[in-house]
């Protein structure tokens, strides 16, 4: 079905067992949907999004990295901590934008820096988002 589906024009296939039925025996655990995800992108040559008590950075990271699916998608988890992506950006070292009003909420960010041990750090991210403010501000013009 994954080739047919590529073949109307779907680009990629989230890989979820369900669980919407008592019948169903599943056999849940860390990355317990990844091999479906892994199996669909190999045997259809199309993009998939891994599912599946996904829940730290480093472990979705590395399904992506290790090429088991093109995307994660991370739900009971999310839905526990719905900032699990600013959380996430935070300890893979990675830059997103904060809506400006929420910026001193960045732990880095606030009127003094309070990670003290990585004054590089603190400046490139103030360095990025005063970037992308001068950008958006230009594509406001
Ligand atoms: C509230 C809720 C509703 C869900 N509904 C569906 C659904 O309709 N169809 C489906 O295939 N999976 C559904 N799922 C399963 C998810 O797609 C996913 O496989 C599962 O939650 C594993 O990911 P997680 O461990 O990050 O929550 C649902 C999960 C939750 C928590």
């Amino acid at each position: 079905m994954p080739r047919q589906l590529k073949q109307l024009g779907c680009d990629y296939i989230c890989c979820t067992s369900g669980g919407v039925s008592r019948e169903q025996k599943i056999a849940a655990g860390p990355n317990y949907q990844v091999p479906f995800a892994d199996a669909v992108r190999r045997g259809a040559d199309i993009a998939t999004m891994a599912t599946g008590q996904i829940t730290g950075a480093r472990q979705a990271e590395d399904i992506l990295q290790a090429g088991q699916a093109d995307l994660v998608a991370i739900a009971r988890r999310m839905m526990f901590n719905p900032r699990w992506s600013w959380h996430a950006a935070l300890e893979l070292g990675e830059f997103v934008m904060y809506p400006e009003r929420y910026r001193t909420a960045h732990p880095m960010m606030g009127e003094v820096a309070k990670f003290v041990d990585m004054p590089e750090y603190t400046e490139a991210l103030q360095t990025l988002w005063r970037a992308n403010e001068r950008a958006a501000d230009s594509a406001a013009d």
